[in-house]
């Protein structure tokens, strides 16, 4: 079931299910694929071709079946194809997914900063400021930063009012129907939203 002919598998994503142990992004399950995402981000057609090839390679290996928002959903790819297809991208295509991801981070934030639940959160922060370090969090995450500069989830959250577990599924939900606006394929939003789901308990007061 794992992984394509000995090779590592990309990710394994199966909902529901407990959130992965990390708490800090740095397990390999979660990297990986949010590397997927970039690819998306920086070459649709690139992506595409993996899954093609994944699907062709084999048939066993490549499932997919979808139920509700969170129903389960399984996907296996080999993250070295990824990154091989990744590091055959040019400069100004990787300089497009990062630009891509750091707007709908920023407009994520707006978003939230809307929302009648958790909006008052965020009332007198500077959501671009926030934006940007969140997106470089996410860089980081997947792999393409080798450092984080801003503040750590703990430190950014101890003053803000204790955030409760119906609020932290608000962000969730905001962010799982902004990226099916954005279109990303919907493994790749399963994903991210189970990166987010990893901090859960970083982040609950
Ligand atoms: C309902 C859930 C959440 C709420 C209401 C919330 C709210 C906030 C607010 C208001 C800030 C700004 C704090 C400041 O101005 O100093 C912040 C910062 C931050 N949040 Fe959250 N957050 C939530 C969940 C999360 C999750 C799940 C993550 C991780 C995936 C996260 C990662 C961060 C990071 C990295 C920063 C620091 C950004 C910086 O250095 O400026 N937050 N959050």
């Amino acid at each position: 079931m794992l992984g394509l002919r000995g090779e590592k598998p990309l990710w394994i994503v199966t909902f529901p299910k407990a959130p992965p142990s990390s708490s800090q992004g740095s397990d390999t399950k979660i990297k990986a694929p949010l590397l997927a995402v970039v690819l998306w981000l920086a070459d649709e057609g690139a992506y595409k071709t993996i899954i093609k090839e994944a699907k062709g390679q084999d048939k066993n290996d490549f499932r997919q079946t979808k139920k509700t928002d969170f129903a389960e959903e399984q996907v296996s790819l080999p993250i070295s194809k990824v990154r091989q297809k990744l590091n055959s991208l040019s400069n100004h295509q990787i300089q497009i997914a990062r630009k891509t991801l750091a707007g709908w981070v920023c407009e994520f934030y707006h978003l939230m900063a809307k929302d009648l639940m958790i909006g008052f959160f965020f009332s007198n922060r500077d959501l671009v400021k926030i934006s940007q370090n969140q997106t470089s969090f996410l860089l980081k995450a997947m792999g393409l930063e080798t450092a984080y500069q801003g503040k750590s989830i703990q430190q950014a959250h101890v003053a803000l009012p204790p955030i409760r577990k119906g609020q932290f599924f608000r962000r969730i939900e905001l962010l799982n129907q902004h990226l099916k606006e954005k279109k990303l394929p919907n493994p790749l939003i399963h994903a991210w939203l189970e990166f987010e789901r990893s901090f859960e308990h970083v982040v609950l007061s």
